[in-house]
Formats: C-alpha cells, sequence, structure tokens
C-alpha cells in the first residue's frame, strides 16, 4: 500500500437549487492507493469538520456499485476514469500524487442540484412508476421450470436488469436523454414471458413518461460508454422496435386475434 499526496480536488459547492453554486479548492494528503473514492470524500469531510467547517454533501448507499445512489462526475467523465466502474468503486489507485481532480454532480436538466454533489433524480422514479412493473396475483412462488425461458433471452433479460439507475447515462449524454435507463427498465420485463401481458401498454406508457422529462436520442452513444454496468444502446433500439409496434393502430385487437 502506498500513499498519495498532494491532491488538489476541485469541488463543485452549492448551498441549494437557488443557489449559483461555485468550484472551491481543497488540499488533500497521505490518501492510500486501496481507498475508494467516496472513503476519500470520507477523510476530507473529516478534516472540514474537525476544522469546523461545513461537510461535503455527496450521495452514497451501498458502496458496492448495485444502489446506484453514487453519482460523481470526475475530471469531466461520469462516474470517473474506469469503464464500467461506479464512483463508489473507483479506488484512488487510478490517481497519482499531485493530481488536481475536479468533482461535480450530475449535470441535467431533469435532475436538479439539491446540494453540492447531491441531485434530485426522482424523475427516474417517475419512468417506473409508469410501468416499471408486472402486475400478477401474489401467492406462492410456481415451480420454476412451468415457465421455460430460452437461455439468450434469459441473458438478455438479466444484461438489462443491471441498470443501477444511478443516471450516468443522462449525465453523460448531450441531450441529457434517459433512454438507456428506460430502455434497459423496459426491456427486462418485456423480453420475459411473466412481462408479456404487459408489453405494450408498459413501453408506451415509460417512453411517453421518460419524454416528459428528458432530451431526446439522436445516437450519441455517450451513455453505453459511461455506464458503471455497460449496458448496451442496443436495448434502445429493442425499446424503440416495441414503442413502434406498440403503435400500431388496432394492436389490442392483433394481439388478442
Ligand atoms: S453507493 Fe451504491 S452503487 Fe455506488
Amino acid at each position: 500500500m502506498s500513499h498519495l499526496e498532494n491532491l488538489v480536488l476541485k469541488i463543485w459547492r452549492q448551498n441549494g437549487p437557488g443557489d449559483a453554486g461555485r468550484f472551491q479548492s481543497y488540499r488533500i494528503d497521505r490518501i492510500s492507493d486501496e481507498a475508494s473514492f467516496l472513503e476519500m470524500l470520507d477523510v476530507l469531510n473529516e478534516k472540514l469538520i474537525g476544522e469546523g467547517l461545513e461537510a461535503i454533501t455527496f450521495d452514497h448507499d451501498c458502496r458496492e456499485g448495485i444502489c446506484g445512489t453514487c453519482s460523481l462526475m470526475i475530471d469531466g467523465r461520469a462516474h470517473g476514469p474506469q469503464k464500467g466502474t461506479a464512483t463508489c468503486q473507483l479506488h484512488m489507485r487510478m490517481f497519482k500524487s499531485g493530481d488536481t481532480i475536479v468533482v461535480e454532480p450530475w449535470r441535467a436538466t431533469a435532475f436538479p442540484i439539491i446540494k453540492d454533489l447531491m441531485v434530485d433524480r426522482s424523475a427516474f422514479d417517475r419512468i417506473i412508476e409508469s410501468g416499471g412493473f408486472i402486475t400478477a396475483s401474489t401467492g406462492g412462488a410456481p415451480e420454476a421450470n412451468l415457465t421455460p425461458v430460452p437461455k439468450p433471452v434469459a441473458d438478455a433479460a438479466m444484461d438489462a436488469a443491471e441498470c443501477i439507475g444511478c443516471g450516468a447515462c443522462v449525465a453523460a449524454c448531450p441531450n441529457g436523454a434517459a433512454n438507456l435507463f428506460a430502455a434497459a427498465k423496459v426491456s427486462h420485463l418485456n423480453l420475459l414471458p411473466q412481462g408479456q401481458a404487459e408489453r405494450w401498454s408498459r413501453v408506451q406508457a415509460m417512453v411517453e413518461s421518460m419524454d416528459d422529462y428528458f432530451g431526446s436520442c439522436t445516437n450519441h452513444g455517450e451513455c453505453e460508454a459511461a455506464c458503471p454496468k455497460e449496458i448496451s444502446i442496443d436495448f434502445i433500439a429493442l425499446m424503440h422496435s416495441d414503442y413502434l409496434k406498440a403503435k400500431i393502430k388496432d394492436r389490442k385487437l392483433i394481439s388478442q386475434q
């Protein structure tokens, strides 16, 4: 284990949604290269509190790449320099002594800043509320082999279900579009047999809810590059395909034949 010295952190500080905000520089030393990026921020916060200053507000929960709450733009890249890695799993060995690291919140109209590095991502909740579920009577779990699922379909559904809803796709997109998030959430249900009953109403509701809050996709592909779970933009094509089918006149009649 070695330590990083003389790190300069340029961190976005903003008192609340109405505040203009500004960058503030902090110097920090003796950071273990085994520390995670969030642990490094913890050390900085302890130092600030010890000096009687206000700690930096940032989101986190599981710190193991599952919950999707960590959300930092590090040196202009969502979740920082390591591909396929959430901020909480980024380690300080990716940096070196003397580095200046710029840390910002997600920048997107649909994600207003609450304070410092924390943003409000409840626009994602509106998309999920509109159709990101299946409606089924509860009861005992059925025998799994009663509903066979082809292996490639199960694999694709699980790939989509890896989305942790962090919002990196939106932050990385020049249009602030949420197509990768919505596509992952639509696809993991629309691919599986259990999701078929609401397939067409789900995709319409979720795409239209997405359009209420987020920008439009123009195929930049930045979302796929920024995604900590490396979710493929192929799911966006699948979502668009399902949306078009759902919009076919008399779709309901066709599906009942
Ligand atoms: S803190 Fe849960 S994914 Fe990073």
